[in-house]
């Protein structure tokens, strides 16, 4: 089933076109990742599809619900952490999570329930009679996301919910929502942490300038835009001189020979390494060790970004 049905959904505001043309599917069960340069239209699309603010035109659905016609019943099915801090400055941790927990009509003893689960599940318990004046940022988000999982819900927005977490607190925030969309929940999410994004998202979309850019599974997104691969060979003690030996290899790109080690950095590093082998047996030169390099999302996020905005320089646009 589709928890997120969007189609050619256009949003500006004035004379800025925030979200130029998008459809969008995610299915349920499923963490879908939503990564773009600053700007792009990541939090406007993401205020489109939890009914915060309408469409210019385009089609909606939401759990099945048309989310123009119908958008109380979205809301009451979804969970949303803005990327905007929200908090009351004068409510302790515990309180914050009861109170948003009574908003949301969660009968007692689950609330009673659900805030020693999450108090403990983001680290809260020694800071839980503090006021969110007197916490620092991070625990101050911690808490912002910790207070949206004190409702049911089947789909939840999270925009940037890891700005600003240390490492361990991101790593804890990632482990609880993959526990949770084990159980059921949906994800829609957006970060710029892209190593997050590859070990959390089943499916990735890219957006630039309004417009999604590439969206497939993270290894397909490596496997469409990331063949150039980087191989490290480390060699034993020569007494040739290495960069007139590998001038037989042609005309490859070879970046740097650093004391011992070789490195290729090319679409055809296999070819090419193949071709450095033989080259190195034939002059009984011994490897000691050698290394791929595996490409990262971030790379791909780069080279798919950087190809997007010179074809919108080609065109004009
Ligand atoms: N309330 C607003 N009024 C006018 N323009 C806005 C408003 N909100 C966003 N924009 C513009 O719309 C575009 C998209 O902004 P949006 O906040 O969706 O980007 P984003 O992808 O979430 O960026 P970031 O990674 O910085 O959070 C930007 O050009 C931004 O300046
Ligand atoms: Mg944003």
């Amino acid at each position: 089933m589709l928890c997120i049905e969007a189609k050619s959904i256009f949003r500006s505001y004035g004379n800025v076109t925030a979200v130029d043309g998008i459809d969008l599917s995610v299915e349920s069960g499923k963490i879908f990742g939503f990564l773009g340069p600053n700007g792009a239209g990541k939090t406007t699309t993401m205020k489109l599809l939890t009914t915060l603010i309408p469409p210019s035109s385009g089609s909606i659905t939401i759990l099945g619900i048309d989310a123009s016609r119908h958008p109380l019943d979205v809301r009451k099915k979804i969970g949303v952490v803005l990327q905007q801090p929200s908090y009351e400055p004068t409510l302790t941790v515990e309180k914050s999570l009861e109170k948003y927990g009574m908003m949301w009509d969660v009968d007692a003893k689950t609330r009673r329930k659900r805030v020693e689960e999450l108090l403990t599940a983001f680290d809260l318990q020694d800071i839980r009679k503090k006021k969110n004046d007197d916490i620092s940022i991070g625990q101050r988000r911690r808490v912002q996301v910790a207070r949206e999982f004190m409702h049911d819900m089947d789909l939840l927005f999270l925009d940037e919910p890891t700005a600003g977490l240390d490492p361990s607190a991101r790593r804890g925030l990632l482990d609880y929502i993959k526990g949770k969309v084990r159980d059921g929940l949906t994800i829609f999410f957006t970060t710029h942490i892209l190593e997050e994004a590859e070990y959390l998202c089943d499916e990735i979309a890219i957006i630039n300038r309004g417009k999604i850019i590439a969206v497939d599974t993270p290894d397909e997104l490596k496997n469409k835009f990331g063949r150039e691969k980087t191989i490290k060979i480390r060699i034993g003690k020569v007494e040739q001189d290495l960069s007139s030996i590998l001038q037989e290899v042609g005309d490859y790109d070879i970046l740097h020979d650093e004391g011992t080690v070789i490195t290729i950095h090319s679409a055809d590093s296999e070819q090419v390494l193949v071709k450095i082998l033989q080259v190195l047996q034939s002059n009984n030169i011994t490897i000691e060790d050698l290394s791929v390099v595996p490409t990262s999302l971030e790379e791909i996020f780069l080279t798919v970004v950087k190809n997007s905005n010179e074809s919108n320089i080609s065109s004009g646009k």
